[in-house]
């Protein structure tokens, strides 16, 4: 947070493990197998060549920092330098699942190296206005700059062989360009969204609920340009519902569309916050099993139900959805 950082307080910690520790048990519950990462001490300062920062994030988001694709589990180059090591928390798990799959690849892209070139100064400046930074979102002049390639993961949804990929503040189009090049069997296409002044991930923008079917947020409608490819191809792209709340939770560093960052469970069932009753009201008017989770005081740690959690183990075939071009 801007002009805040430190430990947070004990109690509010102590609430979110609970919440985080209820949803992994509906989750087990539910024949899911659900592992859990190895946190380091966040309240530590870190440094590298090149910068040094007095604390770190945590890791409540695994979404932010590990894609599955195939047998391949990616982690990505993170944009904030306080996120640079958070892979860390994650190893003692990639590296069981190497050891337990000799089909697994674990691959990390080039850890970037963040200085100050990779980021626009006063580009947060407080004195920029509301307007002006809609304007330079809709012309994707972002934070970040093209200095190297960047990606946070949770900029990346994945179709079957397409990967849709928003260019934003913690992506940028080098990133997107590294990730076609690092799966040259995938079509990778980039996506943004105007009227989202702060383009931090993808997953409270554009939810595909199953195939042919996705939410996207109202105030952050994808571009006509953009739709051809879902167009073409039958899927429908439909706004999501209005959040519950009118704010945030306290120090939270996202958005009141947390409400869409829902988890699907397969293409009939869907985790939803359990205060958001409109976006459960319309899930359930689109067919889907809603399957409601306490997450809300949680939320400050680092986002909602899609971000907190990270696929690593699904069955099928690599389908592709978007056959038409
Ligand atoms: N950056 C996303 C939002 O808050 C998660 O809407």
């Amino acid at each position: 947070m801007r002009g805040q950082y430190g430990p947070r307080p004990q109690e509010t910690v102590d609430r979110a493990n609970e919440l985080l520790d209820n949803f992994a048990a509906q989750l087990e519950k539910r024949g899911i197998k659900v592992d859990r990462p190895t946190p380091l001490d966040f309240n530590q300062p870190t440094a590298t060549p090149d910068w040094e920062t007095e604390t770190m994030f945590g890791c409540m988001p695994p979404r932010d920092v590990l894609l599955t694709v195939g047998k391949e589990m990616l982690e990505a180059t993170m944009s904030y330098r306080c996120r640079w090591f958070e892979y860390l928390c994650y190893r003692p798990l990639l590296q069981q699942y190497y050891m337990d799959d000799p089909k697994m690849r674990h691959e990390s892209a080039p850890k970037p190296r963040l200085t100050d070139a990779d980021y626009r100064p006063d580009y947060l400046s407080e004195s920029i206005g509301d307007q002006k930074r809609l304007e330079w979102t809709a012309d994707r002049f972002f934070v970040t700059t093209e200095e190297e390639p960047l990606f946070d993961a949770a900029d990346v949804l994945r179709f079957g062989r397409d990967l849709v990929v928003q260019h934003g503040f913690t992506t940028n189009l080098k990133g997107i360009d590294w990730l076609q090049r690092h799966f040259p069997d995938h079509r990778v296409h980039a996506v943004n969204f105007p009227g989202d002044p702060y383009p931090i991930h993808i997953d409270a923008t554009f939810t595909p609920l199953r195939p042919g079917l996705i939410l996207n947020n109202p105030q952050r409608r994808l571009p006509d340009d953009q739709r051809k490819m879902f167009e073409k191809n039958g899927w429908e792209i439909v706004d999501a519902a209005q959040p519950a709340h009118n704010s945030p939770p306290p120090l939270c560093y996202s958005s009141v569309w947390l409400s869409m960052n829902v988890l699907v469970l397969d293409p009939k069932t869907v985790c939803v916050e359990k205060t958001e009753v409109y976006q459960a009201e319309q899930m359930d008017k689109l067919g889907m099993e809603v399957v409601e989770v306490d997450l809300r005081d949680a939320y400050a740690f680092g986002g909602g139900l899609h971000c907190c959690t990270a696929d690593v183990y699904r069955e099928g075939e690599c389908e592709d959805y978007f056959p038409k071009a």
